[in-house]
């Protein structure tokens, strides 16, 4: 038995999260938690929601709240939604909880002791009509490179510039719409970087392991050179910049960087969890108390590769204290909207709360997996979404099931057959088994979720073939024992489907495993050279059929989300 720490990225408070945000990491992090699990290893998976920053802020004005309460309400959504997708968060923690202030103000202090945090002096837009720092995402004004009337301080929307907020023309607040505003002198916080550079380029290059796409992201970054990364901010809601455990002077009105502070969260919900559990977070976090033995794997969208292979392992590194590393890192490319972006403003796409109402979540769970986003960038289509969870789901997983367990209620008294010997079909059907099982473990321990996924599907074809062969439903005219065998056969294949299909479709594989009477202790991953296998359930062991599994997507239901959600 091996230690798993599992981490997905952490989702923004700002609003619910789409179907692609899910797809990109909350919901393979879900599935290789539940795998780990099944293979009977120690596994803790943590998420939360990532509360500070502008976004939360500016969201919180724009819904006429404070902050603190809009974050509470918003925290509360996100978890539901969560659990409706059954996300299986060993904790759902929230940035703005007491841990991460205490650890994100021990990191700062630390970091500065080790001379690789300096205080520097810069220009910075000042309101004076607001009295106060306006952070980049608070200024507005005219591009200098496209001449766009309302750019962000950052960024502009027009042309995709990057900005700096000095350089605005016509510079106005945000927040009060002033242009009284004017460039004046003031401190903030830099992580000097570079110092760390050789360190983190030789921990990747150790890092051989790594899926392709988070170590070349890596690299991209350290090719181009890390430059020092001002880590404080003029807002209000935030992590406080103390030093000596004291509030820092001249930082009364700041707070650290919400990147800074928010992969330190992952520590800080890990001690969410034990002060809720009893549970032991340094076991998991700190290499001098037993966390050496931990496999540490996050999960994350491709754009948030460089703040957790550059900037948060230089905190961790840049500490000198026995803190534990990513030691895989799983990246993902973008689920669109029919190549196009997600938007809550101009309603286009589905979100995690809508996708909830129209269809059980082992659906999208499902297609989303099946079709990740893991070399490039994967469209979600209504049309696909129904053609895929309609021919793999209804047609061939809930088929085989319905179909094997309906004519055993049938004809066998719900009970699994107990006469007949395996033969040859079976022999064969064993090896073609075992073969599948090996190559689906090797996939989902290299967290190739859509080649997973394609081998559980094939699995499932396996099945209906070989009942295409046995036909029970005609054997069973003229010999009563090739019948049984094909039944129980049959009956054990649903089982083992179930387990397997698990990770992907808890909620369907629970119902099918619950219906067979497989007890919960019975559901662990299979290994690939087990025999018994096929005849896991004992003759005589009785059953009930489950209900339909999967219902249908209709063009109707596909007509009508298409025009409510934008699609093509
Ligand atoms: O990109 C995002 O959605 C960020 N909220 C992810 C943060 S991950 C971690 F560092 F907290
Ligand atoms: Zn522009």
């Amino acid at each position: 038995m091996a230690r798993y720490l599992i981490t997905s990225a952490l989702p923004y408070i700002n609003g619910i999260k789409h179907l692609g945000n899910l797809a990109g990491s909350m919901l393979p992090a879900d599935v290789h938690a539940r795998f780990r699990r099944m293979q009977g290893h120690e596994v803790l998976f943590i998420c939360a929601t990532d509360e500070h920053g502008t976004p939360a802020e500016l969201a919180a004005a724009e819904a006429g709240q404070d902050v603190k309460t809009y974050c509470d309400e918003q925290h509360l959504i996100q978890k539901r939604a969560g659990e409706g997708f059954r996300l299986s968060f060993d904790w759902f923690g929230r940035s703005s909880n007491p841990p991460n202030h205490r650890l994100t103000q021990h990191f700062g202090e630390v970091l500065e002791k080790n001379g690789l945090i300096e205080e520097r002096v810069s220009k910075q837009i000042y309101s004076i009509d607001d009295k106060r720092f306006l952070p980049d995402r608070y200024v507005e004004g005219t591009c200098p490179v496209c001449a766009f009337e309302r750019a962000r301080g950052d960024q502009c929307d027009n042309c995709g510039s990057l900005l700096d907020p000095i350089d605005l023309k016509n510079p106005r607040s945000k927040i009060s719409g002033s242009t009284n505003v004017e460039p004046r002198d003031t401190a903030h916080l830099f992580l000097l970087q570079p110092k760390m550079q050789e360190r983190v380029r030789a921990w990747i290059d150790r890092a051989t392991d790594w899926p392709h796409l988070a170590r070349s992201i890596a690299y991209k970054w350290l090719d181009e050179g890390l430059i020092d990364r001002s880590i404080t901010r003029d807002l209000s809601w935030g992590v406080k910049v103390t030093k000596d455990g004291k509030p820092r002077k001249g930082f009364e009105n700041k707070v650290y960087y919400v990147w800074f502070d928010a992969p330190i969260e992952y520590i800080g919900a890990t001690v969410e969890w034990a002060e809720a559990t009893g549970g032991d977070w340094e076991r998991w976090w700190r290499t001098d108390k037993g966390a050496e033995d931990v496999t540490y794997v996050e999960f994350m969208g491709k754009d948030n590769v460089a703040f957790h292979t550059v900037s948060f392992p230089v905190t961790i590194m840049g500490s000198g204290e026995p803190w534990k590393l990513v030691d895989r890192l799983k990246a993902f490319n973008w689920v669109t909207w029919y190549g196009g972006k997600f938007s809550t403003s101009e309603k286009r796409g589905i979100f995690m709360d809508q996708a909830l109402e129209l269809l059980p979540s082992d659906l999208w769970r499902w297609y989303l997996m099946a079709n990740a986003p893991e070399t490039a960038d994967a469209p979600f289509t209504l049309e696909h979404f129904q053609q895929t969870v309609n021919a793999d789901l209804a047609n061939v997983f809930g088929n085989f099931v319905n179909r094997i367990t309906r004519f055993a209620a049938a004809r066998f008294e719900s009970k699994a057959p107990e006469g007949g010997e395996p033969g040859e079909l079976e022999e064969k059907l064993g090896i073609e088994l075992r073969e599948r099982i090996a190559a689906l473990t090797a996939h989902h321990e290299a967290m190739e979720f859509r080649k997973a996924a394609a081998e559980t599907r094939a699995l499932w074809a396996m099945g209906n073939e070989y009942l295409q062969v046995a036909a029970p439903w005609t054997a069973i005219k003229t010999d009563a024992q090739a019948a049984a065998v094909g039944v129980r056969t049959g009956l054990n294949l649903c089982a083992a489907f179930a387990i397997l299909a698990t990770p992907f479709i808890p909620d369907a594989a629970g119902a099918v495993l619950d219906a067979l009477g497989i007890p919960k202790g019975n559901r662990n991953w299979p290994k690939a050279d087990d025999r018994g296998l096929l005849d896991a359930i004992p003759r005589g062991h009785a059953f009930t059929p489950p209900d339909v599994l999967f219902k249908k997507v209709e063009d109707e239901q596909v007509a009508e989300w298409s025009v409510r959600f934008g699609g093509g």
